[in-house]
């Protein structure tokens, strides 16, 4: 058995951080994480936007549990288990629909679109004990949301969604309040799998260190179209940043435009009146500082454990579960602006499916990085990754204080610690 203390050097003493690989090759270490991360922690399941009518639904599996979601009649959003009450089948059968009543394929019991159970064939059959109102379909122990972004929990001791956000909330705020009218999730999604550690992605996320290298095709590339890019030289200079309970955000200087609200050539001259109107629009709202750090600055934002924002000239939203300790499974949709024009809108969702698309100009890359660390794992005989970079010195985006904040909470809980601080000192 793994003592879970064993797994993590941290001694900033003498700058030093380094993660055990196991953490990363280990089944063992997978059970405990789903265990002591999954079945604890408040998980991402979706965008209240994503079932706008009632009878909309979507099922989807959050930390290996199969789970649905439906707006009601009565117009309220609902999470249920999704197996029957009777004898477990998965009542809801389809990715997305819409539906007044759901009736189980196997018996035909028969719920609404508010987890009643409505109809039970020959109910006479069941003794009078039998109690058809404590029938309905399970939630699960505790469901909440933030600003449209719906987060579920197996832990019914759970601390509230926002205490548990602490510092992220601020930057889901600074997401959101970039809408007009609301965000929503643009219908369709990418779905990839990577044959890497789920922590690798997490990781890969946070880092801006690996940009130019990495990504350098991209920086080729679009240098090829006469724009500059050199500003990627100091993009990663602003200072990192730590937001406590395992979560962190990279930020960096946008080095192309954004639909909101920066301009580039890339969006061409036709729409530059559009976005200096929105950005406007910021600037009365928020002020000149706020509105500057929404439309200029680009940032990954770690929910922890395992939801990415990444808002910067799209805003793509990721999840990902790991399946086994050297495979993970990736979902990621593109949340944008409810009132944004279709011509921005157009652009928005190019980059989403170029840029950070599994097929895209930085996807691609990044799955080879990650896939490339667990391939070499296999090597063993090399026992720690090394993270201190920037241990010494206030933490820029381009160190790895983002990925040593994640990994002080992922080792708080598996040793049991709870929550610890997740800073340097
Ligand atoms: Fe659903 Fe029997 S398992 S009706
Ligand atoms: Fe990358």
């Amino acid at each position: 058995m793994f003592d879970p203390k064993n797994l993590i050097l941290d001694n900033p003493n003498e700058g030093v951080f380094r993660v055990h690989r196991s953490a990363m090759t280990s089944l063992e270490v997978l059970r405990m994480e789903q265990e002591r991360i999954f079945n604890k922690c408040w998980l991402y399941l979706c965008h209240e936007s994503e079932v706008e009518n009632p009878g909309d639904y979507r099922r989807r599996n959050v930390a290996g549990r199969p789970l649905f979601f439906i707006r009601g009649s009565d117009g309220k959003l609902r999470v249920f288990l999704n197996t029957c009450t009777h004898r477990g089948a998965l009542i809801c059968r389809h990715d997305q629909g819409h539906a007044d009543v759901l009736q189980c394929f196997y018996h035909a019991w028969s719920f609404n679109n508010q987890g009643d159970l409505v109809g039970v064939p020959d109910e006479a059959g069941y003794p009078s004990s039998f109690n058809r109102a404590a029938m309905g379909l399970k939630p699960p122990p505790r469901v909440e949301s933030y600003r449209g972004f719906v987060f579920v929990s197996f832990n019914p001791d759970v601390e509230g969604l926002v205490t548990y956000l602490a510092g992220a909330r601020e930057y889901l705020d600074l997401i959101v309040d970039q809408a007009e009218r609301g965000m929503r999730i643009i219908p369709g999604s990418n779905r990839y799998s990577i044959k890497a550690n789920w922590e690798l992605l997490v990781e890969n996320s946070l880092d801006g260190y690996h940009v130019r290298p990495t990504h350098k095709t991209y920086f080729e590339y679009v240098n090829s179209l006469g724009i500059n890019t050199s500003g990627v030289q100091t993009a990663f200079s602003r200072p990192a940043l730590v937001l406590g309970n395992g979560h962190a955000v990279e930020e960096h200087d946008g080095i192309r435009g954004r639909p909101i609200a920066r301009w580039s050539p890339l969006f061409g001259e036709e729409n530059k009146e559009e976005i200096a109107a929105i950005r406007a629009g910021l600037v009365r709202k928020f002020g000149e500082q706020k509105a500057r750090h929404m439309a200029d600055i680009s940032r990954n934002l770690l929910v922890y454990p395992n939801l990415l924002i990444i808002d910067s000239i799209d805003i793509t939203v990721r999840i990902f579960w790991p399946l086994a300790p050297d495979l993970m499974d990736v979902t990621a949709w593109q949340l944008a602006p409810r009132e944004e024009k279709p011509e921005l809108l157009a652009r928005r969702l190019d980059n989403f499916l170029t840029f950070h698309g599994p097929g895209g100009f930085a996807t691609p890359d990044d799955v080879e990085a990650i896939e490339s660390c667990q391939a070499g794992y296999k090597a063993e005989g090399v026992e720690w990754s090394e993270l201190s970079r920037g241990m010494h010195r206030e933490a820029i985006a381009e160190d790895e204080l983002q990925l040593r904040a994640f990994w002080r909470q992922w080792f708080g809980h598996l040793s049991g610690l709870g929550t610890v601080e997740t800073n340097d000192p």
